[in-house]
């Protein structure tokens, strides 16, 4: 899609205005006059977010859509709400009137930013689309009071982040067939924005010991892949904001192979390094004034000959021992060593890990709400600071050594399973074993990084791309000042 901020109507034939809520007929925009609003009340538009109806004026049509509260107005939110609506319609362009709002340049540039987020597809893969599912418009224009101030405001600013949260998605999105560990590496070394990319290949990681993260891929035919990206875009010496994101491409369980019914959606096992990849992708793109650091440790886990067996004992980076009593449970596995590794050789300031570690959060908190796990209070107060300025919703649960406790195994230093009550937390105990005392947070976004339900107009594919704009905001607000 393409998007330009105006201040002139463009020839877009349709303008799309809000309509608030308790403002019942009347209209910010004068393109509705008396009669306009007489059809809106007959068409019962109160101003509920997402309802909607076209009207006549004149030369043009108005898509009068229902916008919430005139003072809580979510312009991101809005304009998702008018692309769903249009994306398809037959229509070429829209405008989407926001002028005389008195927004602020970074409204008016999230107003862009909800456009490319309603209006993404995955259809690659796709060759027959039928016409009446085609998207059919191709531009959008935003007018608005200062289209100079939006326009750099969001090239560098609200653009590069939707950037980062395509990727993602686009990630999520691919076939296991078309994304696995070593071409997935190649595509981040490929990325531009001028990221400096190392890949650890499985003779490195072998020599440096990563036998829980190896273990994982020793059953797959696609060698496992470590990849390291850093934005060195802070003051030189300053320590490093660290993200680990666990990159299982596909997760068929392994031994304890999955039940056949939706195993496909586990090609979305690597959301936690997709948002890593597309928040590094971001942050370089707007030319973030940090230094952070991505790591992400790519593998698939498949049942194989010499795949690992349940029972196994396997040392880790940390010199830890670990009997693998489900192989199910590999996300843990791969994470003990890269989050091992890269706070041993980083010594960042904080690290944050995501991953779609566990399928009881999504029985604890749905696909609404990631779950957040940190001992420390102050980075959870940062994450829920940045979870309120980018929308992206967490939700902190306990740690506490009874939990941990679960975890202990008579053959070796623990076990990679704790049993079936509170299955997220002892993932996420399983993880804190190998943090040392870094400051230190965990994202279970086994919710929230991938939906097969969806009803925000933002979220349009399997993929969401959730983590990009959170780690983004705390990036930028704690890494930034
Ligand atoms: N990738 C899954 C978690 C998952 C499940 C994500 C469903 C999204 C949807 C993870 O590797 C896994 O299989 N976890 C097991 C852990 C169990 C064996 C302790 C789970 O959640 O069942
Ligand atoms: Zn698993
Ligand atoms: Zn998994």
């Amino acid at each position: 899609m393409n998007i330009s901020f105006a201040n002139a109507y463009s020839p877009a034939k349709l303008v799309a205005v809000p309509v608030f809520k308790k403002a019942k007929g009347r209209n910010v925009d004068t393109l509705v006059d008396d009669a306009g609003a007489k059809m809106l009340d007959a068409a019962n538009i109160d101003g509920t977010s997402g309802r909607m109806t076209f009207l006549p004026a004149g030369e043009r049509i108005v898509l009068a859509m229902g916008a919430g509260k005139r003072e809580k107005f979510d312009a991101e939110i809005f304009s998702a709400n008018v692309i769903k609506a249009l994306r398809t319609s037959g229509n070429a362009s829209v405008a989407i009137k926001l002028d005389g709002l008195d927004l602020g340049d970074h409204h008016v540039a999230r107003a862009a930013v909800g456009a490319r987020l309603a209006g993404y597809r995955f259809d690659k893969h796709r060759t027959k689309i039928k016409p009446s599912q085609k998207i059919t418009l191709t531009e959008l224009t935003i007018l608005c009071d200062d289209p100079d101030g939006a326009t750099e405001h969001y090239n560098t600013h609200d653009g590069p982040i939707a950037d980062g949260v395509l990727l993602a998605r686009d990630l999520v999105n691919e076939p296991p067939n078309v994304i696995y560990p070593s071409n997935y590496a190649k595509r981040i070394e490929g990325l531009d924005g001028g990221l400096e990319i190392e890949i650890l290949d499985e003779a490195k990681m072998t020599k440096l010991g990563m036998n829980a993260l190896l273990g994982v891929g020793v059953g797959s035919e696609r060698e496992s892949q470590l990849v390291i990206m850093r934005w060195n875009g802070g003051e030189k010496g300053d320590a490093p904001a660290l993200l680990v994101g666990k990159g299982v491409t596909f997760d068929t369980g392994g031994i304890s192979l999955k039940p056949g019914a939706n195993m496909w959606d586990m090609k979305g096992d690597m959301g936690g390094s997709a948002a890593v990849v597309g928040t590094m992708y971001a942050l370089a793109k707007r030319n973030a004034k940090a230094n952070v650091i991505g790591v992400v440790g790519l593998v698939e886990n498949m049942p194989d000959g010499r795949a690992q067996l349940p029972g196994d004992i396997v040392t880790s980076m940390s010199g830890q021992t670990i009997e693998v009593q489900n192989t199910d449970a590999e996300g843990r596995l791969v994470l003990a060593d890269a989050l091992f590794y890269a706070i041993k050789r980083f010594k960042p300031d904080a690290v944050v890990d995501l991953a779609t570690l566990t399928g009881a959060i999504i029985v604890t908190l749905g696909s609404h709400n990631a779950g957040l796990f940190t001992p420390s209070d102050e980075l959870a107060k940062e994450l829920e600071a940045a979870s309120k300025t980018s929308g992206e919703r967490i939700w902190r649960l306990p740690l506490d050594p009874f939990y941990d406790k679960m975890l202990d195994s008579p053959n070796a230093d623990m076990k990679n399973i704790g049993g079936r009550e509170a299955g997220s937390i002892t993932a996420a105990q399983f993880l804190k074993r190998f943090v040392g005392d870094a400051k230190w947070a965990h994202l279970d976004i086994a919710g929230t990084g991938m939906k097969n339900k969806r009803s925000d107009p933002r979220e349009t594919t399997f993929g969401t791309g959730f983590g990009v704009r959170l780690l983004n905001a705390w990036v930028a607000e704690n890494y930034e000042s």
